[in-house]
């Protein structure tokens, strides 16, 4: 089973966002997933519970502590803000691929620059039994955030997968518990394609 955590101490960065639509995703291609909403918010709850049951089957798993059945391949984790300490390490053992949403705002990646220095230090981050990768998040141009990005990331280490575009899409698929794979293809194609990097790091060994 791959377990994939979507972390950020920050709030509204687009955890449940990222969540939902990589649950949303494996579900359509046929993979047994369960998504894990650590959150008290509940929004990825909220969100299954929107999710039409002629929709292929998502198993919601609230809080921590409960094992995933038998034959899951995906387990998807959104995870609350503001983790630190032993409830981060806690979290961060429950993972094998971390993805981290930041907005592409100076406050925010402040913010996500002393998170990731953090948990950069997790002993399990260190012996890589964790692989981080980093996702812009709600971008609307690539070049205008570009140099910022590039000013960010620079002495990171660690991977900048994409910019997930801000999109009425997600907005949508919030509230119809759907993600970008199962709308429309010509309504979902450009967001498609900038979500797919984050697809691609996870099917590849570099995420594991
Ligand atoms: N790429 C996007 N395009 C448009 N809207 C987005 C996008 N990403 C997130 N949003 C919206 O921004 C808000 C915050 O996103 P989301 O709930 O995914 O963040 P979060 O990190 O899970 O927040 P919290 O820390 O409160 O759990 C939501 O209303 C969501 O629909
Ligand atoms: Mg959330």
């Amino acid at each position: 089973m791959r377990s994939i955590l979507v972390l950020n101490s920050k709030g509204g960065s687009g955890k449940t966002t990222i969540a939902t639509n990589l649950a949303s995703f494996y579900a359509s291609i046929g993979k047994q997933v369960a998504l894990v909403d650590l959150d008290s918010q509940e929004s990825s709850i909220g969100w299954l519970k929107a999710r039409s049951s002629a929709k292929p089957p998502i198993t919601g798993i609230k809080g921590y502590g409960i094992k995933v059945k038998r034959g899951v391949d995906y387990k998807i984790i959104d995870a609350p803000a503001g983790l630190q300490g032993a409830a981060l390490t806690k979290v961060l053992n429950m993972a094998e691929s971390v993805i981290i949403p930041v907005l592409p705002s100076p406050i925010d990646m402040r913010a996500a620059g002393d998170f990731i220095k953090n948990i950069k230090k997790h002993s399990r981050v260190v012996k890589k039994k964790s692989k981080i990768a980093l996702v812009a998040n709600r971008g609307r141009d690539y070049t205008n955030i570009y140099w910022e990005l590039d000013e960010f990331l620079e002495g990171q280490k660690i991977p900048f997968l994409t910019m997930v575009r801000d999109s009425q899409n997600y907005i949508r698929g919030a509230e119809k518990g759907l993600g970008i794979y199962e709308m429309g293809p010509a309504m979902t194609e450009v967001d498609r394609t900038y979500f797919e990097p984050i697809i691609d790091w996870l099917n590849s060994k570099k995420s594991r």
